[in-house]
């Protein structure tokens, strides 16, 4: 990467700091997102007081500020998220995989929210469970445990404080869970109860390395992060979410997301809510 004038990307490095984001994360960005690259990378050069955009560049190159490069991974994802996102798929947990899991008398019942951002996912997941617990009482005896991972520090930190502001709780709750599940802090925040928060925990974890840390699940939510990746990287990821399937494990992925032509571990299966995939019985 060379030298910048004027604070704006050439062709060239931006072309080099693609490579790098998509080592580092998988993250493929487009030919478009030239000047929201420019913008963020900006800013990251003032908070990091680096003389211009170049220097930053050069020391993004050079690969020895860890801290730096985990910033930089930071300022590009996308952290969308809300609570019970696209509704279905929480429906199908309650009364088609939930009511499965409890014939089967899974225990523990292990759940990983795969790229939790600021933990509106894994927080609902708890929220469903609780639901299941008090509406069917007995029928998950076990110990339930579900894990939020993220590549971003800052979204990790904020998913394990469990706090909330108004905008945020605005999106996906009804008012009923609002009240039943929050406090209300008084200054226009909201936490988590700890109910709801004791069966979760976030750490942080790069779904391009290993999964061997987490143990195994019976349900992985990897939900509205694959789009990014390239198809060798969905394939990898797939095969490896397989791997730490228990046998007719579940996965759930974003609505426009499949596992179809990158990884035969899975088959699709229609509940009455919509479609998930299952770890095939030869799905190792
Ligand atoms: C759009 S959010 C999706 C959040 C949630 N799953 C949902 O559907 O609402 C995508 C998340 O993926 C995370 N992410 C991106 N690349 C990742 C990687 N290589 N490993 C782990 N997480 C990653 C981002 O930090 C971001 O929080």
């Amino acid at each position: 990467m060379q030298a910048v004038t004027k604070n704006v990307l050439s062709s060239q490095d931006y072309d080099a700091f693609r490579h790098f984001l998509e080592e580092a994360s998988g993250i493929v960005l487009g030919d478009n997102k030239h000047y929201l690259v420019t913008s963020r990378l900006n800013r990251l050069t003032e908070e990091f007081r680096f003389e211009s955009l170049g220097a930053l560049l050069e020391a993004l190159r050079q690969g020895r500020d860890r801290k730096l490069q985990e910033r930089v991974v930071d300022a590009m994802t996308t952290n969308e998220t809300s609570w019970f996102r696209d509704t279905y798929p929480y429906e199908m947990l309650k009364n088609s995989i939930l009511p499965e899991l409890a014939r089967r008398k899974v225990n523990p019942l292990r759940i990983w929210s795969a790229a939790s951002s600021t933990g509106q996912e894994a927080y609902s997941i708890s929220m469903v469970i609780h639901e299941f617990q008090q509406a069917n009482p007995g029928a998950l005896p076990g110990r339930v445990e579900i894990v939020g991972t993220d590549i971003s520090a800052s979204v990790v930190a904020q998913a394990r404080q469990g706090r909330y502001d108004d905008l945020s709780m605005a999106r996906g709750l009804t008012p009923e869970r609002k009240s039943r599940f929050f406090t209300d802090n008084g200054d226009g925040s909201w936490s988590v109860k700890p109910e709801i928060k004791a069966r979760t925990r976030f750490t942080e974890l790069n779904l391009l390395k290993s999964y061997a840390l987490l143990g195994r699940f019976d349900i992985i939510f990897c939900r509205n992060v694959l789009i990014y990746f390239s198809s060798e990287l969905k394939t990898d990821i797939l095969d490896r979410m397989a791997q730490v399937l228990n046998p007719g494990g579940y996965l759930f992925l974003g609505g426009s997301e499949t596992p179809s032509g990158y990884s035969r571990a899975y088959e699709m299966v229609r509940f009455p809510e919509g479609v998930v995939y299952r770890k095939k019985d030869n799905g190792r």
